[in-house]
C-alpha cells in the first residue's frame, strides 16, 4: 500500500504553487496525496509568516496532530514554507512532536529527508538553506492542472520594504531563464491549460539577463506560445513602466485587463518610511498613464493601515487615494510587526485597536463605493473563460472575465449550446464564451450565455 501525504497550505500563491510541487515530487517517490490528516503517514504544514501570529498558528496546528502521532509513532510531521525558513531548528526545539523543518528552497530535498527520517527512528532534521545559484531553474511541476495555473518566473525579493519579512524568508531575487518559462507554458498548454499566471513577489524586476526584461517576457509568452490568457502578479509600482503597459495593450487579446498594483499607503511620508520608492503623486501619475494606454483596465491593490507613526490624517490620505483610483478590489491589512524587519524596531507603533478601527472603516467604505459602482457593468458583454460548475448550484457555470471578475451563468441547454456551435453543454469547461451581464455585485457578476468566442482553438 502506498503511504499518504497531507499538506495544509497558508499564504500567497507561491505557497499554493509550492504545495503542488511537494505533492508532485512526493508522488514520484510513491506517496499518494490524501484529503484527511488521519489517512497520512506524512503531514506537512506549508506555512506563511507575512502577517499575524504565524508561529503561534503552526504551534496550534501541530498540537491538533498529537493524537494521531500517539496512535502512530511512525507518522512524520514537518513544517515547510516561510515560518520554516524563519525559525529553522528553533521549531524542533519548541515542538517536540515535530520531525522536520525545511524552507521554500529545499522542496526538492524532501523525498531524501523523509527517507532518512524513516530509516532512523530518533532522527529529527532542519534543512532551511537558500539555494543561491544564479539563475533559478526549477521546472514547473503541476499535478492536475485545471484550466488556469501558475508558473513561477522569479523567487525572492531585494526590495526590503521596511514592514516585510519576505526578503528574509525567500532570499535574494532570482529569475528563471526565459526559455524554461516558455517551455513550461508550452507543455502546460498541451495538457489543456488555457490561462497562466506568471508569479513572483515583484515580477517587474524579472532579470533581463535571463532572456528579456518583463515586458519582453510577456511579449514572448503572447507570441511564441499558444496560451490563450496571460496574467501576472505581483507588480511593484516603482518598476511599472510605459513600455510594459504598451506591451499589455498590444496583446490585449491575450494579456488580461487586470493589474494588481499594491500601493500600501496613500501618504508620501509613510511610503518613504516603508521604503516603497514612490510618492503618492508618482503612484497617481502611474495609474493615469496606465488608464491612458489601457482604458477600462481593472486595478486592485494591497494596503497596510496602522503602519508605525501613521496619524489619523495620514490614514485619511489612504482613504482618499482609494476613492480617487476606484479600485475593483482592495486587500487591506492591519500592520503587524515582523521579525528581522526595520519597521518592527520603530518606536512609534500604532495601538492595534486604532489599526483595527481603520481597517474596518476602510473596508466598509470600499464596499460602499464598489456596490454603487458595479452596476455600470450590467448590459456589458464580456469574454469568460469557463473554469468549473458552480459548487452550490450545478445548473450554473463559473468563469472569469479578462478583468478577473467572477461571472456565473446558467448552463445553456444542448439546443441553446448547439445553436451557438457547441456539441454539448459540458464541453464549455475550458472554453472562452461570451456572456451578457444581467446583475452585478462587486465580486460576482451574473451573466447570460450568448455564444462561444470565435477562436479557432475553441472548437
Ligand atoms: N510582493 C508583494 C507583496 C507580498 S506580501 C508586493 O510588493 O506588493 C502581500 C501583502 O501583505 C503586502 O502587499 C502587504 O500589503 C501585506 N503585508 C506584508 N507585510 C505586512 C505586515 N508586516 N503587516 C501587515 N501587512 C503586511
Ligand atoms: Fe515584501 Fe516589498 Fe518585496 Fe513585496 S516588494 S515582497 S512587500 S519587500
Ligand atoms: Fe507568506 Fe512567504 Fe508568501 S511569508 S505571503 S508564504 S512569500
Amino acid at each position: 500500500m502506498q503511504d499518504g501525504v497531507y499538506i495544509s497550505t497558508y499564504g500567497c500563491q507561491m505557497n499554493v504553487n509550492d504545495t503542488d510541487r511537494m505533492y508532485a515530487i512526493l508522488e514520484m517517490d510513491n506517496y499518494v496525496p490524501v484529503d484527511k490528516p488521519e489517512d497520512a503517514s506524512v503531514i506537512i504544514i506549508n506555512s506563511c509568516s507575512v502577517r499575524e501570529k504565524p508561529v503561534h498558528k503552526v504551534h496550534s496546528e501541530i498540537g491538533t496532530y498529537r493524537k494521531l502521532k500517539e496512535q502512530n509513532p511512525k507518522l512524520k510531521l514537518g513544517v515547510g514554507g516561510c515560518v520554516g525558513q524563519q525559525e529553522k531548528g528553533k521549531l524542533l526545539k519548541d515542538l517536540p512532536l515535530l520531525d522536520f523543518v525545511f524552507g521554500p528552497d529545499n522542496i526538492d530535498a524532501l523525498p531524501q529527508m523523509i527517507r532518512d527520517l524513516r530509516n532512523q527512528d530518533s532522527l529529527r532534521q532542519s534543512f532551511a538553506r537558500f539555494e543561491h545559484s544564479q539563475p533559478y531553474d526549477v521546472e514547473t511541476l503541476v499535478r492536475n492542472p485545471g484550466v488556469s495555473t501558475f508558473v513561477n518566473i522569479t523567487k525572492g525579493c531585494d526590495n526590503f520594504c521596511t514592514f516585510c519579512v519576505v526578503p528574509f524568508t525567500r532570499g535574494r531575487l532570482r529569475s528563471r531563464p526565459m526559455k524554461d518559462v516558455l517551455q513550461d507554458i508550452r507543455a502546460l498548454t498541451k495538457r489543456g491549460v488555457r490561462e497562466i499566471t506568471l508569479l513572483g513577489q515583484n515580477v517587474n524586476s524579472y532579470d533581463s539577463e535571463c532572456g528579456a526584461d518583463f515586458a519582453g517576457l510577456l511579449e514572448a509568452v503572447a507570441t511564441e506560445t499558444d496560451i490563450w490568457r496571460i496574467r501576472f502578479t505581483t507588480s511593484h509600482p516603482k518598476d511599472f513602466n510605459r513600455p510594459l503597459v504598451e506591451t499589455m495593450q498590444k496583446h490585449r487579446n491575450k494579456i488580461c485587463d487586470y493589474i494588481h498594483l499594491p500601493v500600501q499607503s496613500g501618504n508620501s511620508e509613510i511610503l518613504h518610511r516603508m521604503n516603497r520608492g514612490y510618492t503618492r503623486e508618482e503612484y497617481i501619475e502611474k495609474v493615469a498613464m496606465i488608464k491612458e494606454v489601457m482604458p477600462g483596465v481593472a486595478l486592485s491593490t494591497d494596503i497596510i493601515v496602522g503602519f508605525p507613526g501613521e496619524t489619523e490624517q495620514q490614514y485619511q490620505d489612504t482613504v482618499s487615494l482609494v476613492k480617487q483610483i476606484g479600485y475593483d478590489s482592495i486587500f487591506a491589512f492591519a500592520y503587524s510587526p515582523r521579525p528581522f524587519t526595520k519597521a518592527a524596531k520603530y518606536d512609534d507603533q500604532v495601538d492595534p485597536e486604532v489599526s483595527q478601527r481603520r481597517l474596518q472603516d476602510l473596508l466598509q467604505k470600499h464596499r460602499e463605493w464598489s456596490m454603487a459602482d458595479c452596476h455600470r457593468w450590467v448590459g456589458d458583454e464580456c469574454e469568460v473563460l469557463v473554469e468549473k460548475p458552480d459548487q452550490r448550484d450545478p445548473q450554473l457555470l463559473m468563469g472569469r472575465s479578462t478583468q478577473s471578475r467572477i461571472v456565473h451563468f446558467k448552463k445553456p441547454t444542448p439546443s441553446e449550446a448547439n445553436s451557438s456551435g457547441s456539441e454539448s453543454q459540458f464541453d464549455l469547461i475550458g472554453k472562452l464564451v461570451r456572456a451578457r451581464i444581467v446583475s452585478a455585485m462587486p465580486h460576482n457578476l451574473r451573466g447570460e450565455f450568448t455564444g462561444l468566442v470565435n477562436n479557432a482553438a475553441n472548437h
